[in-house]
């Protein structure tokens, strides 16, 4: 694996589960693998899973990990060529990465959508400049429009409690005060996507997904058909796809919050999130805090993906 943006660059979906599993299985066998190499992670944005999950998993294989948070204590970076910068930005990130680069033998980014310039977002500027320039393999750690480390360590959960050879998948909108990005449900539903599980998408008019993400799966309008017999509840906030309104908040009705009554429609479905979540926005108490909420797993998953992914990077340098 050169770089990791997306599904596709670890099908077959079963070789990587089987990876998966062997390093979850033996987290430490593989110490000599990053002797002397260097993960450089870069965060344009905030984190707490995707800080630690993806540390531990580089210092599982014995590497170095420098973290930079581009917005504590960096030069500010205009991202933007062929602007005059006479502003507050002190340097450009095209020499910016190549330096980064050269100081490490692997780059981990985060950046998020600005959520301002559709376009500019879904073309993914950030990242694929540092693929063009840094001479080095990247790996996204959330980009504008995916999260396959998150989505990777969210089907690896699913693997592990599924009750039935092709579960089905509720990916529900819950409501949330801010703008979030489209990021990790367009990757989740990438993802599942590329499974034979059954996946439904259920959202308010006027959420609707971009269709190179949500392909064949089944878009349901009416929150509580949605539940009937639902295996996985995965619930996540976006904001606006559409051009007219995107990134935009134009819908905060609680009656989509994940609830013990909308649960009890399913077939006794665990509850699933990305985390950090906002409870009782987006999930009742009492949902997240039952012996079927497996928000905990999930996120200790984070390590087996990101470990898996960068395994698979250093055997290639
Ligand atoms: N789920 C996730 O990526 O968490 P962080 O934003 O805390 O890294």
């Amino acid at each position: 694996m050169k770089n990791f943006l997306s599904v596709k660059d670890v099908l077959p979906l079963k070789t990587a589960l089987d990876l998966a599993k062997e390093v979850k299985a033996n987290p430490y066998a593989d110490q000599q693998l990053g002797k002397n190499k260097t993960l450089l992670m870069v965060f344009f944005n905030a984190s707490l899973r995707t800080r630690l999950s993806t540390q531990k998993a580089a210092m599982n294989l014995g590497m170095n990990v420098i973290v930079l948070d581009i917005n504590q204590g960096a030069w500010k970076l205009e991202t933007e060529r062929g602007v005059i910068m006479d502003g507050d930005k002190s340097e450009h990130i095209l020499e910016a990465i190549p330096v980064m680069g050269s100081y490490c033998d692997m780059i981990g980014v985060r950046a998020f959508a600005g959520l301002k310039d559709r376009a500019y977002d879904y073309n993914e500027v950030i990242l694929n400049q540092f693929i063009e320039y840094s001479g080095k393999p990247v790996f996204s750690m959330e980009a504008a429009t995916r999260h396959p480390l998150q989505s990777f360590a969210d089907l690896i959960t699913i693997e592990e409690y599924k009750k039935t050879a092709k579960p089905k998948v509720l990916m529900t909108w819950a409501p949330h005060p801010n703008a979030l990005p489209q990021a990790v449900p367009n990757s989740f539903a990438e993802w599942i996507n590329a499974t034979d599980y059954e996946l439904v998408i259920a959202h308010p008019e006027g959420y609707e997904l971009d269709p190179q993400f949500v392909q064949n799966a089944k878009v349901e309008y009416d929150v509580e058909k949605a539940y009937q017999g639902a295996d996985f509840v995965y619930a996540k906030n976006w904001s606006v796809y559409a051009e007219k309104n995107y990134g935009q908040v134009i819908n905060k009705d609680r009656k989509w919050t994940v609830d013990t009554r909308k649960m009890a429609m399913t077939n006794n479905a665990y509850f699933m999130h990305c985390l950090p979540v906002r409870r009782n926005m987006i999930v009742t108490d009492d949902v997240i805090e039952a012996p079927t909420s497996i928000v905990i797993p999930e996120a200790a998953n984070r390590v087996v993906s990101a470990q898996m992914v960068i395994r698979e990077i250093l055997r290639t340098l």
